[in-house]
C-alpha cells in the first residue's frame, strides 16, 4: 500500500460487496490485513450480524425454515435493525477513533437483495435506511461484479460440503434469475451514483482482483471531499 495513500483511509467508510460467490469476502480479508500492516486501525465488521443482537438476527434470518416463510418487508426491516444495531455499538465509535471501517455487506445489499431482485421500493428501503442509518453512510461502496454463472460455478464446490448446508438451502433455493437481478439491483446502485462506487471484474484471478482494487481505491479516495 503507498505510504501516501493511508492517511487518506483514516476515518473512511467503506464496504464491501456483490452477489454471493463474487469473492468479495477473500479481498476483504485481504484488505484488512494489508490496511493493519500499513499501520491502519481497523475495524471490520460483516453483515448481517457484528454484534451480539445482529449475530441473533443473523442465525434468523439465515435459517432455512425462516427464509421460506419470510415476508420480504419483514426481512428487510431485520436485516436494517441489525444495521442500525451495528452503527450504534460499533461503527460510528470506531469512526469517532478515526479507525478505517470495512464492512463486509451493507445497505446495497438490502437494495439488491430484497430491493431489485425481491421487488421492494428502492424509495422505501432507503426511508427506512434514512432511520437506520441517519448520516453514516459509507465513503465507498466496492462492488465486485460477477455473472451468475460464474458465481454458481465457484459457489458448487462449496455448497457440497455439510457444514455449507444452511448456505446451500439458501442459494440454491433461489431461480438464476433471481442472481441475475441481484447482480442488475448492484451494477444499477453503481451507475445511479459512479462518485461512491467502485465496480471491479471479480471474475478475474484473486491477484488482478487485489490489484485492481488498490489501483481503484486510490483514485476513489484522493477524490473524496475532505473530512469535517
Ligand atoms: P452470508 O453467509 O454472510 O454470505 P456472504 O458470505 O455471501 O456475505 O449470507 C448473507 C446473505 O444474506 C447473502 O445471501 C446476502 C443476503 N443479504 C440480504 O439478502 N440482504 C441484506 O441486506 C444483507 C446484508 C444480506
Amino acid at each position: 500500500m503507498p505510504p501516501g495513500f493511508v492517511p487518506a483511509l483514516r476515518g473512511r467508510f467503506l464496504v464491501f460487496d456483490g452477489p454471493d460467490g463474487s469473492g468479495k469476502s477473500t479481498q476483504f480479508h485481504r484488505l484488512c490485513d494489508h490496511a493493519r500492516i500499513a499501520g491502519l486501525e481497523v475495524c471490520e465488521v460483516r453483515e448481517p450480524g457484528g454484534t451480539h443482537i445482529g449475530e441473533q438476527i443473523r442465525r434468523l434470518l439465515l435459517d432455512p425454515s425462516v427464509k421460506e416463510d419470510v415476508d420480504v418487508k419483514a426481512e428487510m426491516l431485520l436485516f436494517m435493525a441489525s444495521r442500525a444495531q451495528l452503527l450504534a455499538q460499533r461503527i460510528r465509535p470506531a469512526l469517532a477513533r478515526g479507525e478505517l471501517v470495512l464492512a463486509d455487506r451493507f445497505i446495497s445489499s438490502t437494495l439488491a437483495y430484497q430491493g431489485t431482485a425481491g421487488g421492494m421500493r428502492a424509495e422505501d428501503i432507503l426511508a427506512v435506511g434514512r432511520v437506520a442509518l441517519g448520516d453514516t453512510w459509507p465513503d465507498l461502496t466496492v462492488v465486485f461484479d460477477v455473472d451468475a454463472e460464474t458465481s454458481a460455478a465457484r459457489l458448487r464446490p462449496l455448497l457440497r460440503g455439510r457444514e455449507f448446508n444452511a448456505a446451500k438451502d439458501r442459494i440454491e433455493s433461489r431461480s438464476a434469475d433471481y442472481h441475475r437481478r441481484v447482480r442488475a439491483g448492484y451494477l444499477d446502485q453503481a451507475h445511479a451514483r459512479p462518485d461512491n462506487h467502485l465496480v471491479l471484474d471479480a471474475s478475474r484471478d484473486a491477484d488482478t482482483v487485489y490489484a485492481n482494487l488498490l489501483h481503484g481505491l486510490q483514485q476513489k479516495m484522493t477524490a473524496l471531499k475532505p473530512q469535517g
